[in-house]
């Protein structure tokens, strides 16, 4: 449709391209998720929980940005959180379906995936500050703010940590070549939530482009803001990496970089220098 914006078409993808995930057949993923050593399956736990609790914390941290936001911009904003929802839902779903029957069979206790001992410093603080970026919109929208905001939660949070993470995932659960198991479940409702995941990127970085191009906001905000982010980042995918795996922590951790340099140059078009945990 000629002149219809970025926000209304990506709502009409959200329309289009629903899923839904409680309808994603798990029941493979089981028996495979018992064939993991007992340090993989630990870490294949936390890399899960982490997941669950990221998609958690990103529903409720953009609700601040509603009342931000008008129009299709604030609709699109709707089928997002819509989304994270539906992603928080497949997570635990799995874990309820898959990881506690799995831990029982083993004779463990069932673990809660919310419990603190799956989160480290790293992780805790990437999510607090992410949350603090979100609610300060609600004390102050000026254009650094709201660049801000987005930086970290469509830029980083998603574009960088989660962009890689679901990367790894998928090398590692879904080719069958890495000495670890096929998820056929997993992996499928990973490819549904990346799906989304690119929508919601897509818009953060449009948001950001405009106030950096009309609104005037320096893209050093935007690099500095990522740059600090990014050590975090870096030490959450380090605790990521499996025995067997196709895609190690320290592989993740550059294609993390490379990415962080990717969003930095969406939306300072290469004018800005980059922080140095970047390079
Ligand atoms: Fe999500
Ligand atoms: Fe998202």
């Amino acid at each position: 449709m000629t002149g219809e914006s970025l926000a209304a078409r990506h709502t009409r993808a959200a329309y289009a391209n629903h899923w839904d995930p409680y309808a994603i057949d798990v029941t493979a993923d089981r028996d495979a998720v018992a064939s993991l050593d007992r340090r993989t399956f630990t870490r294949f736990r936390g890399t899960l929980a982490r997941f669950g609790a990221g998609e958690d914390a990103v529903t409720e941290d953009l609700v601040p940005l509603l009342s931000v936001l008008d129009g299709e911009d604030r609709i699109y904003a709707v089928t997002q959180i819509y989304d994270e929802t539906r992603h928080a839902a497949f997570l635990e779903r799995y874990w309820r379906e898959v990881v506690t029957p799995v831990e029982r069979d083993r004779g463990m206790d069932a673990t809660d995936p919310t419990a603190a001992h799956w989160f480290s410093d790293a992780y805790e603080e990437l999510f607090e500050r992410t949350h603090e970026a979100m609610y300060r919109l609600r004390e102050t929208t000026t254009p650094v703010a709201r660049v801000r905001a987005y930086t970290h939660y469509h830029l980083t949070v998603e574009g960088i940590l989660a962009h890689t993470a679901y990367y790894g995932i998928e090398r590692n659960y879904g080719a069958g070549t890495a000495g670890l198991p096929l998820l056929t479940g997993l992996v499928d409702g990973f490819h549904w939530i990346r799906q989304d995941e690119g929508r919601h990127v897509a818009f953060g970085l449009k948001q950001v482009r405009r106030l950096v191009e009309s609104d005037g906001v320096d893209p050093w905000v935007v690099a500095e803001t990522i740059g600090e982010l990014l050590v975090l980042v870096l030490d959450v995918l380090s605790e990521m990496a499996a025995d067997a795996a196709d895609v190690d922590g320290e592989q993740l951790q550059a294609l993390a970089r490379s990415t962080a340099r990717d969003r930095i140059a969406q939306v300072a078009d290469g004018d800005v220098t980059l922080p140095a945990s970047c390079r």
